[in-house]
């Protein structure tokens, strides 16, 4: 009988630092990893460029869209939009995309075929509810509020982009309560998820404790730091 890769899900809202720590965790088991924010940000930069929020068309865009994701880049038809899907408009706009019945169940086959052998950790809002609900570890992973507007402010900053925090946190804070409110894959923790709270943690001390709760279910071969 052929077995399953094992998947680990990384949920939670937005800036709680899930790309960080999922990417890293996906480094340390020697897994492959989904960044499925990704997936409705390529979405949403089509819907600004093309101006439309038509349901239809966007999901049908979502199916046969022409994107590789190589090593942390992505290549979407022959341009690189690694950067430009980063941008605040197009992170409030995947927000409000993400709301789209049609578009959500265009992406779930997307989204499936990433996991394969030797395993997965996948990020994002609905990962071990909706898209991998037989997720061998599922993590919730949050932060408060300030917090998190604090370090979207400063990864901003670093990258030279100009930012108001005032303007970050309401950002935020709406964008939490349309993905936490929607009628489609809401953002909510699976029930058997652990919740692990990372506003008085460092990357790596949260990075070793998902980690740690991989090795204790058996997942993950090579372990590096
Ligand atoms: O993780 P992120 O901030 O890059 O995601 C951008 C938006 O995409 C987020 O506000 C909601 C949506 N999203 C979603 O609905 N489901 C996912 N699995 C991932 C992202």
């Amino acid at each position: 009988m052929a077995t399953r890769a094992p998947v680990i899900a990384i949920d939670g809202p937005s800036a709680s630092g899930k790309g960080t720590i999922a990417s890293r965790v996906a480094k340390r088991l020697g897994f492959h990893y989904l960044e499925s924010g990704a997936l409705y940000r390529l979405i949403a930069l089509i819907s600004l460029r093309e101006g439309t929020s038509d349901e239809t068309q966007l999901a049908r865009l979502a199916a046969e869209m022409d994107v590789v994701f190589n090593d942390g880049e992505i290549v979407l038809v022959d341009e690189a939009v690694t950067e430009k899907i980063r941008s605040e408009p197009v992170g409030i706009r995947a927000s409000e995309v993400a709301k789209l019945p049609a578009l959500r169940q265009a992406l779930l086959t997307r989204q499936r075929a990433f996991r394969r052998s030797p395993g997965l950790v996948a990020d994002g809002r609905d990962m071990g509810t909706v898209v991998f609900p037989d997720a061998e570890l599922k993590v919730f992973l949050t932060a408060t509020p300030e917090i998190r507007a604090e370090r979207r402010y400063k990864q901003l900053i670093e990258k030279g982009i100009d930012a108001n925090l005032r303007a970050l946190s309401r950002d935020l804070r709406d964008r939490d309560e349309r993905d936490a409110k929607r009628a489609v894959a809401p953002l909510v923790p699976a029930p058997d998820s652990q919740v692990l709270d990372s506003s008085a943690l460092s990357i790596d001390e949260v990075a070793d404790r998902i980690v740690g709760w991989s090795l204790e279910k058996k997942l993950g071969g090579s372990v590096g730091s």
